[in-house]
């Protein structure tokens, strides 16, 4: 009998494998506390933290409990926090997006003045938490979202943010030329220290499903087909939104959701030549808290290999719910 591998004594991958110090060797750059980012929940006029029943362990924060959570996160050694605010009143126009004295702005000043030079201060900059029917942009009179009128609410969210002291913003809307507009808001108003990550490959997604309930903001009718990606379409087409976004000024692109579109995180880091984001969204989180809560997964593993996959297509940053669990933990 002959014996296996004995024949090709060069053909034995698991000689790499075979020992937890020999692995850690030869891994590349492991995920790293300070490539994580833990997305937040402001919500205005509570007096407790609300619990989210579909993300367990993921609140609608109050203002103290926001800084709390944010100082527990950069101590944990997470690399940045972008909030999401949740207003006491929507109207059609989502007024509480760019109101100096909104929910979003308020944290914003909290957050940068315990933390701003520990750690990287984002916000997410759309209309759907602020509007009343939930969509992300302003509607036109036949109730269709209006690109060009939208970008003019997104340039006054940033100057509004950026008066807050934020250091990046975060665009979400998928609205066409929403990078340049907000670039050249910020520009003109002489913020050009604040950076954009621009949601470049924004998926119309079933697994933003629990976010929905985390920032109150179902869409009332219809759904987010017309401004966000087809799921379906080849990554061509999110490699030119990408690109186009870099031009328009975007300082980082992200992509979303993460796990399935690894294809489109690979493909957009191998071209762009900007940090890569790539958001592990609520439905994700979801997935294994409810699957770990049965007994069903191993929670912990789970966590850290659905991560480092995350990171093993190319992301430079992770977006992520158990950022600060994990970074405690790495
Ligand atoms: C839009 C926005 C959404 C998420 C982040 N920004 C929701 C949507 O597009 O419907 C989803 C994040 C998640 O699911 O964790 N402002």
């Amino acid at each position: 009998m002959t014996e296996p591998g004995a024949s090709f004594p060069s053909t034995r991958p698991r000689r790499l494998r075979r020992t937890a110090a020999m692995r850690r060797l030869v891994a590349p750059s492991p995920l790293a506390p300070s490539d994580l980012v833990l997305p937040l929940f402001v919500k205005e006029g509570i007096t407790d933290p609300l619990p989210i029943s579909s993300m367990p362990g993921v609140v609608q924060h109050t203002r103290e409990s926001l800084r709390k959570a944010v100082v527990e996160a950069v101590e944990a050694g997470v690399g940045g926090v972008i909030l999401f605010g949740i207003p006491a009143v929507k109207d059609a126009h989502g007024s509480a997006a760019d109101d100096p004295d909104g929910i979003v702005q308020h944290a914003l000043r909290e957050v940068v003045a315990e933390v701003g030079d520990a750690t990287v201060v984002m916000a997410d900059l759309c209309l759907d938490e602020y509007t009343d029917h939930g969509h992300c942009g302003v509607l036109t009179s036949s109730g269709e979202v209006d690109n060009d009128k939208t970008l003019e609410r997104y340039a006054s969210i940033a100057l509004a943010q950026a008066a807050a002291g934020v250091h990046v913003v975060g665009p979400s809307g998928m609205m066409d030329g929403q990078v340049a507009a907000i670039r050249g808001a910020l520009d003109g108003a002489g913020h050009t220290d604040v950076a954009i990550l621009a949601y470049s490959a924004k998926f119309a997604s079933a697994m933003y499903g629990p976010f929905r309930e985390a920032a109150e903001c179902a869409p009332q009718f219809g759904d987010r087909a017309g401004y966000q990606q087809d799921p379906a379409r080849s990554s061509d087409e999110a490699v030119r939104e990408a690109l186009l976004d870099v031009a328009e000024g975007a300082d980082m692109v992200m992509v979303k959701p993460a796990v399935g579109y690894l294809d489109v995180v690979r493909r957009i880091a191998d071209t762009v030549g900007v940090p890569v984001a790539a958001y592990s969204v609520s439905g994700e989180y979801a997935m294994v808290e409810a699957a770990a809560a049965n007994g069903w997964l191993d929670r912990d593993r789970a966590i850290h290999e659905l991560l480092t996959s995350i990171r093993r297509a190319g992301a430079d940053i992770v977006l992520t719910y158990w950022a600060a669990e994990l970074a405690a933990r790495l």
